[in-house]
């Protein structure tokens, strides 16, 4: 969405007398309720609850693995304040023994403007056991201060589940509702299609608008879940994430960089040159966000991972960016290349090519890769920015003028696989385009859903009455694609077999 146009939530009483009603529908839900789950996401931490040694408690991310070992380990990360005194150490149990992890922590100080110094540590827990939810435990001079699980990435031949959803954090009821359908679910990780925290994707937003509601101490949907601790995320950055550089505005801005450890394995982008935003405002502060973010900025916002039967590759779909770049097409190109050997391709990125919605229509610049998609063998491509549910017809794109950059606006012809139909046709002939940005902003043009005529050719589904999150189950050759409403109700199902 439009930075200008963007109106935080409100909470109206009618609104949250809607919450309360405790009619779930829990008989159409795809999960069972919280109180019957079995708890490998532990809501533990109890140490740090009273007298916090966190600036923001511990939280998984992917780091930067050798690829060798990727299915063993992940990465721990904390903040803390800027204390030289304190150490720090992280164990991982293994046959009821706490065994400290080989590297110790590492640390990158992020000293930006307006916020005090502080310490974003990782830590690699590594060698872990497959199949099971490994304790693991942060400890400070000694005394272990957090405590909670991480489950080892699935490795290929083993079943996976993935939770999507994008345009998030406002810190609104429906980003909390989306936050506790995720946690019911259970997924083995969480993909977010951007526009993960707004309006700048500053520090202090990221404290307000991520780190209380994806991981709180305990599970309600109207505060806040312990997923973070527990549960990888995995994230494209969006527009409110890192467009709009702008170190007067937002001098703790661009935070995806800092708080984020996704591999760094894109294109190599050189901080000002090509394919990065340009930066404004006190060059002071741009120097201390460059300091702070080191080798992450700006390589992260482009990268790829394996996660069990799936490759996925993710792209910084900003309007910064020239897909039309050859040296971006070559890198995007050998990177599909590389996966051909996996079960499933995934594209993830935040502005959608194909899009129904009245708003943010015109911003197709992604269309011009959608042919190195379909050479590419993708499956599937899931977007944001849009904030409502879309699916296409399995499609393939030719451009009206070839792959060349033509602005944001990019015509050209599709043809439409109509014989799938996700229940008994289940081999597309096509890519499938998914617009899921409806995990918790306010949603868009939701007098379109019932307006099949207002609907692009492209477009089978338009869901923008309700927020809802994406879930699919990878079995194999077998691809269950779920899209759930904020009650957990199922509004959208298909099915993809190879
Ligand atoms: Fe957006």
């Amino acid at each position: 969405m439009s930075a200008s146009l963007f109106r935080p939530e409100r909470l109206f009483p009618m609104r949250l007398l809607y919450y309360l009603l405790p009619a779930l529908s829990l008989a159409a839900s795809p999960v069972p309720p919280v109180s019957a789950q079995t708890p490998d996401v532990a809501p533990v931490s109890a140490p740090a609850v009273l007298n916090s040694p966190f600036v923001v408690k511990p939280y998984l991310q992917w780091g930067n693995p050798d690829v060798k070992d990727a299915a063993k380990r992940l990465s721990v990360v904390w903040h803390a304040p800027d204390d030289t005194s304190a150490k720090w150490a992280v164990e991982v149990r293994r046959k009821n023994k706490w065994t400290t992890v080989p590297k110790s922590p590492a640390f990158q100080t992020v000293r930006v403007t307006t916020i005090e110094p502080h310490r974003v540590y990782t830590a690699e827990l590594s060698d872990l056991t497959p199949g099971l939810a490994n304790p693991y435990r942060v400890l400070r001079n000694g005394s272990p201060v957090f405590e909670a699980t991480a489950m080892p990435p699935k490795s290929s031949g083993q079943k996976s589940r993935i939770v999507v959803f994008g345009d998030c954090g406002v810190n609104s009821a429906e980003q909390k509702a989306i936050a506790y359908q995720t946690y019911r679910a259970k997924p083995d990780y969480v993909f977010v299609t951007g526009d993960i925290v707004y309006g700048r994707g500053r520090v202090s937003e990221y404290r307000t608008k991520y780190f209380p509601i994806y991981n709180a101490d305990n599970a309600t949907r109207y505060d806040g879940v312990p997923l973070l601790r527990s549960t990888l995320f995995v994230a494209a950055p969006g527009n409110h994430d890192i467009l709009h550089p702008d170190f007067d505005q937002s001098p703790d801005g661009l935070a995806y960089f800092l708080y984020w450890k996704q591999p760094l394995n894109g294109p190599a982008l050189i901080a000002g040159g090509p394919n990065t935003a340009p930066f404004v405002g006190d060059v002071n502060s741009q120097n201390a966000f460059k300091a702070a973010a080191g080798s992450a900025y700006p390589r992260m916002a482009n990268f790829s991972f394996d996660y069990g039967d799936v490759h996925w590759t993710v792209l910084d779909a900003n309007p910064y960016v020239n897909w039309s770049d050859p040296g971006m097409q070559e890198w995007l190109r050998q990177d599909l290349k590389s996966a051909q050997k996996a079960k499933w391709r995934f594209v993830g990125f935040h502005q959608p090519g194909f899009n129904s919605s009245v708003k943010h229509f015109g911003e197709q610049q992604m269309r011009v890769v959608a042919g190195l998609f379909e050479q590419g063998k993708v499956d599937l491509v899931l977007n944001g920015h849009v904030h409502n549910y879309q699916r296409s017809f399995p499609l393939r794109f030719v451009s009206a003028k070839g792959q060349k950059n033509e602005g944001r606006k990019v015509d050209g012809t599709w043809t439409l696989d109509k014989v799938f139909d996700g229940v008994k046709r289940t081999k597309p002939s096509g890519v499938i385009y998914l617009v899921t940005g409806a995990g918790g902003a306010n949603l868009y043009n939701p007098e379109q859903q019932t307006k099949p005529e207002s609907w692009q050719g492209f477009t089978d589904k338009f869901i923008s009455e309700t927020h809802s999150l994406t879930l699919i189950d990878v079995d194999g050759n077998r691809l269950r694609v779920q899209q759930v409403d904020q009650e957990g109700k199922v509004v959208d199902t298909f099915t993809i077999t190879k």
